[in-house]
């Protein structure tokens, strides 16, 4: 139910009034040298020269190599995984997903039936470390999205994409402005590009920057 007139003023003073409240908790912290907010290392140039802007994730993705072995780790209700499906036509798709009831049995039930779509239930970095090293052409990550969840899957999954693979990132960000909570992909994917020399090549944009990106070990 939309709701408007005075209640929507009220509810969205109540709102501003909260978030000024918090913007000074974090001031007061800053002051009190407490550091709250996740920042990520700076990428050197060198790792940012290849990489291309893409309008969205769902044109980006049309960009990855298609009829290939892919996953994704995190799926939700398996929308985004349909998509995949649809628009890259893998010849495998894995799923890694801890709570495959969130799983909308729709979205995946044709490609478990044609033999493409693999679900495996359980944490994903844990899972993924049983695959064989350089299974996949490129992994779509999007499980856990805090720092240490985010380098987990990364350390992970990167030995399991093949030379010149990719791993492919939602919510390339230190912060989430909806659900006001720290997002560690950006500091996780920055340092271990920085740490083992792999670039970024896109960055695909989402309107409330919840932008993904996908990095390749550099040539
Ligand atoms: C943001 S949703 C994924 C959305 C989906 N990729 C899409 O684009 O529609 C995150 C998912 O990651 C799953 N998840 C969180 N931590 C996980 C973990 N450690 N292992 C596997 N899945 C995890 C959650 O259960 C949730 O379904």
């Amino acid at each position: 139910m939309k709701v408007v007139g005075p209640t929507r003023q009220k509810m969205l003073r109540d709102a501003e009034e909260k978030r000024r409240a918090f913007g000074e908790s974090v001031r007061s912290l800053k002051q009190g040298k407490i550091q709250y907010l996740d920042r990520t290392r700076e990428l050197p140039q060198k790792l940012i020269d290849s990489c291309r802007l893409i309008q969205n994730r769902l044109e980006m993705v049309k960009l990855l190599p298609s009829n290939a072995v892919v996953a994704e780790i995190g799926t939700d209700e398996g929308n985004f995984a349909r998509y995949l499906l649809d628009t890259c036509t893998p010849k495998e798709m894995h799923i890694f997903e801890i709570d495959v009831s969130r799983i909308k049995p729709e979205n995946l039930e044709q490609g478990i039936s044609r033999g493409i779509v693999t679900v495996h239930e359980g944490d994903s970095s844990a899972l993924i470390g049983g695959m064989p090293d350089g299974y996949f052409d490129w992994i779509y990550i999007d499980g856990d999205h805090l720092y240490e969840g985010v380098k987990r899957d990364i350390l992970a999954a990167a030995p399991k994409v093949r030379d010149g693979g990719f791993l492919v990132f939602n919510d390339y960000a230190t912060w989430s402005p909806s659900s006001m909570s720290h997002c560690g992909v950006a500091r996780a994917v920055n340092e271990f590009c920085i740490d083992n020399d792999w670039e970024l090549v896109y960055l695909a944009f989402q309107t409330m920057m919840y932008n993904d990106v996908a990095i390749r070990r550099r040539r």
